[in-house]
Protein backbone atom coordinates (compact mmCIF):
# COMPACT_ATOMS: atom_id res chain seq x y z
CA UNK A 1 0.00 0.00 0.00
CA UNK A 2 1.55 3.51 -0.58
CA UNK A 3 2.47 5.63 2.18
CA UNK A 4 -0.41 8.12 3.33
CA UNK A 5 0.24 11.84 2.70
CA UNK A 6 1.35 13.95 5.95
CA UNK A 7 1.53 17.05 4.43
CA UNK A 8 -0.97 17.02 1.68
CA UNK A 9 -4.93 17.01 1.49
CA UNK A 10 -6.77 15.78 -1.47
CA UNK A 11 -10.36 16.05 -2.97
CA UNK A 12 -11.60 15.16 -5.87
CA UNK A 13 -15.46 16.22 -7.05
CA UNK A 14 -16.21 17.03 -10.90
CA UNK A 15 -13.30 15.19 -12.22
CA UNK A 16 -11.10 18.44 -10.19
CA UNK A 17 -9.03 17.32 -7.84
CA UNK A 18 -7.88 20.24 -5.22
CA UNK A 19 -4.57 19.23 -3.78
CA UNK A 20 -4.31 21.39 -0.93
CA UNK A 21 -0.36 21.64 0.80
CA UNK A 22 -1.22 21.35 4.42
CA UNK A 23 2.22 22.19 6.53
CA UNK A 24 0.40 25.69 8.11
CA UNK A 25 2.63 25.49 11.51
CA UNK A 26 5.46 26.49 8.75
CA UNK A 27 3.32 28.43 6.19
CA UNK A 28 3.51 25.09 4.66
CA UNK A 29 7.27 25.78 3.28
CA UNK A 30 8.33 23.07 1.20
CA UNK A 31 10.76 20.54 3.32
CA UNK A 32 12.02 17.41 1.64
CA UNK A 33 9.32 15.54 2.38
CA UNK A 34 6.24 17.74 1.10
CA UNK A 35 8.41 17.74 -1.84
CA UNK A 36 8.23 14.00 -2.26
CA UNK A 37 4.97 13.91 -1.43
CA UNK A 38 4.05 16.58 -4.36
CA UNK A 39 5.51 14.57 -6.85
CA UNK A 40 4.30 11.31 -5.80
CA UNK A 41 0.21 13.06 -5.36
CA UNK A 42 0.63 14.26 -9.14
CA UNK A 43 2.38 11.59 -10.74
CA UNK A 44 -0.88 9.28 -8.50
CA UNK A 45 -3.67 11.74 -10.46
CA UNK A 46 -2.00 11.76 -13.65
CA UNK A 47 -2.79 8.27 -14.13
CA UNK A 48 -6.51 8.52 -12.53
CA UNK A 49 -9.27 8.58 -14.77
CA UNK A 50 -11.88 10.11 -12.08
CA UNK A 51 -9.11 13.50 -12.44
CA UNK A 52 -8.92 15.71 -15.78
CA UNK A 53 -7.66 19.00 -13.93
CA UNK A 54 -5.46 19.87 -10.78
CA UNK A 55 -6.31 22.69 -8.53
CA UNK A 56 -3.27 23.48 -6.36
CA UNK A 57 -3.48 25.08 -3.01
CA UNK A 58 -2.87 26.06 0.54
CA UNK A 59 -3.86 25.64 4.19
CA UNK A 60 -4.13 28.61 6.10
CA UNK A 61 -2.52 32.20 5.83
CA UNK A 62 0.32 31.01 2.91
CA UNK A 63 -0.14 29.08 -0.26
CA UNK A 64 3.85 28.29 0.31
CA UNK A 65 6.19 30.45 2.14
CA UNK A 66 9.42 28.83 0.32
CA UNK A 67 11.62 26.20 0.89
CA UNK A 68 12.04 25.05 4.13
CA UNK A 69 14.97 27.21 5.43
CA UNK A 70 16.15 24.98 8.29
CA UNK A 71 16.51 22.08 5.79
CA UNK A 72 18.65 24.71 3.43
CA UNK A 73 20.67 25.70 5.98
CA UNK A 74 21.52 21.74 6.45
CA UNK A 75 21.86 20.95 3.05
CA UNK A 76 24.32 23.36 2.26
CA UNK A 77 26.52 21.83 4.72
CA UNK A 78 26.64 18.56 3.26
CA UNK A 79 28.83 17.42 -0.06
CA UNK A 80 25.87 16.96 -2.37
CA UNK A 81 25.17 21.39 -1.00
CA UNK A 82 22.25 22.87 -2.47
CA UNK A 83 23.02 21.85 -6.21
CA UNK A 84 21.35 18.62 -5.47
CA UNK A 85 18.70 20.33 -3.68
CA UNK A 86 17.91 22.31 -6.63
CA UNK A 87 18.54 19.78 -9.21
CA UNK A 88 15.78 17.79 -7.39
CA UNK A 89 13.56 20.13 -6.24
CA UNK A 90 13.29 21.86 -10.27
CA UNK A 91 12.94 17.93 -11.55
CA UNK A 92 9.83 17.22 -9.53
CA UNK A 93 8.15 21.07 -10.53
CA UNK A 94 8.94 19.95 -14.26
CA UNK A 95 6.74 17.34 -13.84
CA UNK A 96 4.13 18.69 -12.70
CA UNK A 97 4.58 21.57 -15.58
CA UNK A 98 4.80 18.47 -17.85
CA UNK A 99 1.67 16.85 -16.36
CA UNK A 100 -1.14 16.48 -19.50
CA UNK A 101 -3.91 17.73 -17.62
CA UNK A 102 -4.12 21.49 -16.67
CA UNK A 103 -2.79 22.16 -12.83
CA UNK A 104 -4.03 25.84 -11.61
CA UNK A 105 -2.39 27.37 -8.60
CA UNK A 106 -4.92 29.03 -6.33
CA UNK A 107 -2.61 31.42 -4.75
CA UNK A 108 -4.24 31.84 -1.31
CA UNK A 109 -1.75 33.85 0.75
CA UNK A 110 2.61 33.89 0.41
CA UNK A 111 3.83 32.62 -2.77
CA UNK A 112 7.53 32.68 -1.84
CA UNK A 113 10.35 32.12 -2.67
CA UNK A 114 10.10 27.82 -3.25
CA UNK A 115 6.53 28.97 -3.25
CA UNK A 116 6.14 31.08 -6.43
CA UNK A 117 8.41 28.83 -8.31
CA UNK A 118 5.62 26.11 -7.27
CA UNK A 119 3.03 28.70 -8.89
CA UNK A 120 4.96 29.42 -11.79
CA UNK A 121 5.40 25.75 -12.55
CA UNK A 122 1.54 25.60 -12.70
CA UNK A 123 -0.01 26.00 -15.86
CA UNK A 124 -2.36 29.33 -14.73
CA UNK A 125 -2.42 31.25 -11.48
CA UNK A 126 -5.03 32.67 -9.90
CA UNK A 127 -4.62 34.32 -6.97
CA UNK A 128 -6.66 35.84 -3.39
CA UNK A 129 -6.61 39.47 -3.07
CA UNK A 130 -4.22 39.38 -0.20
CA UNK A 131 -1.74 36.62 -1.69
CA UNK A 132 1.57 38.19 -2.10
CA UNK A 133 4.26 36.98 -4.74
CA UNK A 134 8.07 36.99 -4.75
CA UNK A 135 11.41 35.51 -4.79
CA UNK A 136 13.31 36.86 -1.44
CA UNK A 137 16.14 34.82 -2.07
CA UNK A 138 18.80 37.37 -2.58
CA UNK A 139 17.90 38.53 1.49
CA UNK A 140 19.06 34.70 2.68
CA UNK A 141 22.22 35.10 0.70
CA UNK A 142 20.98 32.55 -2.04
CA UNK A 143 19.40 32.52 -5.19
CA UNK A 144 15.94 31.04 -6.81
CA UNK A 145 16.55 27.27 -7.43
CA UNK A 146 13.62 25.84 -8.10
CA UNK A 147 13.03 27.24 -11.38
CA UNK A 148 12.45 31.18 -10.71
CA UNK A 149 15.44 32.55 -12.65
CA UNK A 150 13.99 30.75 -15.78
CA UNK A 151 10.68 30.82 -15.55
CA UNK A 152 9.79 34.27 -14.17
CA UNK A 153 11.36 35.68 -16.85
CA UNK A 154 9.90 33.36 -18.95
CA UNK A 155 6.09 34.49 -18.15
CA UNK A 156 7.18 38.42 -17.59
CA UNK A 157 9.59 39.61 -19.19
CA UNK A 158 13.65 39.63 -17.92
CA UNK A 159 13.29 43.38 -16.59
CA UNK A 160 10.57 42.39 -14.09
CA UNK A 161 12.07 39.53 -13.38
CA UNK A 162 15.50 40.73 -12.68
CA UNK A 163 13.30 43.45 -10.26
CA UNK A 164 11.90 40.90 -8.21
CA UNK A 165 14.99 38.45 -8.26
CA UNK A 166 17.19 41.53 -7.62
CA UNK A 167 15.30 43.50 -4.54
CA UNK A 168 13.90 39.62 -3.10
CA UNK A 169 10.75 41.95 -2.11
CA UNK A 170 7.59 40.73 -2.94
CA UNK A 171 4.43 42.10 -4.80
CA UNK A 172 0.60 41.81 -3.97
CA UNK A 173 -2.06 40.30 -6.27
CA UNK A 174 -3.29 43.31 -8.33
CA UNK A 175 0.84 44.10 -8.95
CA UNK A 176 1.18 40.32 -9.77
CA UNK A 177 -1.45 40.47 -12.39
CA UNK A 178 -0.96 43.59 -14.02
CA UNK A 179 2.59 41.96 -15.14
CA UNK A 180 0.84 38.78 -16.09
CA UNK A 181 2.17 36.78 -13.04
CA UNK A 182 -1.04 36.04 -11.67
CA UNK A 183 -4.08 35.57 -14.37
CA UNK A 184 -6.82 36.16 -12.50
CA UNK A 185 -7.56 37.67 -9.02
CA UNK A 186 -10.45 37.37 -6.74
CA UNK A 187 -11.60 37.69 -3.32
CA UNK A 188 -10.15 35.10 -0.79
CA UNK A 189 -13.20 33.38 -0.12
CA UNK A 190 -14.14 33.17 -3.45
CA UNK A 191 -10.56 31.67 -4.93
CA UNK A 192 -11.35 28.14 -5.02
CA UNK A 193 -14.60 28.17 -6.22
CA UNK A 194 -12.53 30.37 -8.76
CA UNK A 195 -9.85 28.26 -9.69
CA UNK A 196 -12.23 25.19 -9.93
CA UNK A 197 -14.62 27.18 -12.44
CA UNK A 198 -11.71 27.18 -14.90
CA UNK A 199 -10.38 23.71 -14.00
CA UNK A 200 -14.02 22.52 -14.93
CA UNK A 201 -14.40 24.39 -18.08
CA UNK A 202 -10.96 22.78 -19.19
CA UNK A 203 -12.18 19.16 -18.38
CA UNK A 204 -14.93 19.87 -20.49
CA UNK A 205 -13.29 19.36 -23.29
CA UNK A 206 -10.94 16.97 -25.31
CA UNK A 207 -8.75 15.55 -22.47
CA UNK A 208 -5.95 14.91 -25.21
CA UNK A 209 -6.64 18.11 -26.86
CA UNK A 210 -5.92 19.08 -23.34
CA UNK A 211 -2.55 17.16 -23.26
CA UNK A 212 -1.33 18.12 -26.49
CA UNK A 213 -1.87 22.04 -26.28
CA UNK A 214 -0.10 21.60 -22.54
CA UNK A 215 2.70 20.27 -24.46
CA UNK A 216 2.29 22.43 -27.60
CA UNK A 217 2.88 25.32 -25.05
CA UNK A 218 5.92 24.21 -22.44
CA UNK A 219 7.78 22.22 -24.52
CA UNK A 220 7.56 24.61 -27.18
CA UNK A 221 8.42 27.49 -25.18
CA UNK A 222 12.16 26.67 -25.17
CA UNK A 223 12.54 26.24 -28.85
CA UNK A 224 13.88 28.76 -31.89
CA UNK A 225 10.29 29.89 -33.52
CA UNK A 226 10.67 27.87 -36.35
CA UNK A 227 11.45 24.37 -34.21
CA UNK A 228 8.41 25.36 -32.51
CA UNK A 229 6.45 25.85 -35.11
CA UNK A 230 6.87 22.46 -36.17
CA UNK A 231 6.80 20.94 -32.88
CA UNK A 232 2.98 22.60 -32.89
CA UNK A 233 2.92 21.13 -36.39
CA UNK A 234 3.53 17.44 -35.09
CA UNK A 235 1.16 18.25 -31.82
CA UNK A 236 -1.26 19.03 -34.51
CA UNK A 237 -1.16 16.18 -36.41
CA UNK A 238 -1.25 13.90 -33.12
CA UNK A 239 -4.52 15.25 -32.25
CA UNK A 240 -6.05 14.98 -35.33
CA UNK A 241 -5.48 10.92 -35.69
CA UNK A 242 -8.01 11.13 -32.31
CA UNK A 243 -11.40 9.93 -32.13
CA UNK A 244 -11.89 12.86 -29.65
CA UNK A 245 -10.93 15.13 -33.22
CA UNK A 246 -13.57 13.23 -34.83
CA UNK A 247 -16.51 13.66 -32.79
CA UNK A 248 -15.74 17.04 -31.56
CA UNK A 249 -15.73 18.14 -35.23
CA UNK A 250 -18.93 16.18 -36.23
CA UNK A 251 -20.61 17.07 -33.33
CA UNK A 252 -19.73 20.74 -34.58
CA UNK A 253 -20.99 20.31 -37.83
CA UNK A 254 -24.57 18.34 -36.12
CA UNK A 255 -25.19 21.18 -33.82
CA UNK A 256 -24.89 18.67 -31.04
CA UNK A 257 -22.65 19.18 -28.17
CA UNK A 258 -19.35 16.61 -28.43
CA UNK A 259 -19.25 13.64 -25.59
CA UNK A 260 -15.20 13.05 -25.92
CA UNK A 261 -13.87 9.81 -24.78
CA UNK A 262 -10.68 10.52 -24.18
CA UNK A 263 -9.58 8.36 -27.04
N1 LIG B 1 11.10 27.86 5.98
C1 LIG B 1 10.93 27.38 7.21
N2 LIG B 1 10.05 27.89 8.08
C2 LIG B 1 9.31 28.93 7.68
C3 LIG B 1 9.42 29.48 6.42
C4 LIG B 1 10.36 28.90 5.53
N3 LIG B 1 10.51 29.35 4.28
N4 LIG B 1 8.56 30.51 6.30
C5 LIG B 1 7.92 30.60 7.48
N5 LIG B 1 8.38 29.64 8.33
C6 LIG B 1 7.95 29.38 9.70
C7 LIG B 1 8.52 30.41 10.68
O1 LIG B 1 9.84 30.04 11.03
C8 LIG B 1 7.54 30.28 11.79
O2 LIG B 1 7.82 29.10 12.52
P1 LIG B 1 7.82 29.10 14.15
O3 LIG B 1 6.41 29.53 14.52
O4 LIG B 1 8.14 27.70 14.51
O5 LIG B 1 8.85 30.11 14.55
C9 LIG B 1 6.21 30.05 11.08
O6 LIG B 1 6.55 29.56 9.79
C10 LIG B 1 5.39 31.32 10.91
O7 LIG B 1 6.19 32.28 10.25
P2 LIG B 1 6.46 33.74 10.80
O8 LIG B 1 7.75 34.25 10.21
O9 LIG B 1 6.38 33.76 12.30
O10 LIG B 1 5.22 34.53 10.21
P3 LIG B 1 5.14 36.09 9.85
O11 LIG B 1 3.71 36.37 9.55
O12 LIG B 1 5.80 36.90 10.87
O13 LIG B 1 5.99 36.26 8.50
C11 LIG B 1 6.69 35.65 6.29
C12 LIG B 1 5.55 35.63 7.32
C13 LIG B 1 6.24 34.83 5.09
C14 LIG B 1 6.98 37.10 5.84
C15 LIG B 1 7.97 35.05 6.93
O14 LIG B 1 7.63 33.79 7.50
C16 LIG B 1 9.10 34.82 5.95
O15 LIG B 1 9.76 35.76 5.56
N6 LIG B 1 9.35 33.53 5.57
C17 LIG B 1 10.45 33.15 4.74
C18 LIG B 1 10.20 33.55 3.29
C19 LIG B 1 11.41 33.21 2.46
O16 LIG B 1 12.48 33.77 2.59
N7 LIG B 1 11.25 32.24 1.54
C20 LIG B 1 12.28 31.80 0.66
C21 LIG B 1 12.98 30.63 1.23
S1 LIG B 1 14.32 30.08 0.19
Amino acid sequence: MPAPFAFLLLDVADRVATVTIHRPDKLNALNAQVIDELDRMFAALATRDDVGAIVLTGSGRAFVAGADIAEIAAAAATPAGLAAVSAHGSAVFTRIERLAKPVIAAVNGFALGGGCELALACHLRVASTHAKFGLPEVKLGLIPGYGGTQRLPRLVGQGRALQLILTGEAIDAETAHRIGLANEVVAGELLLEAARSLAKMMVAQGPLALAHAITAVTAGADLPLDAALAFEAEQFGAVGRTEDMREGTAAFLAKRAPAFRGA
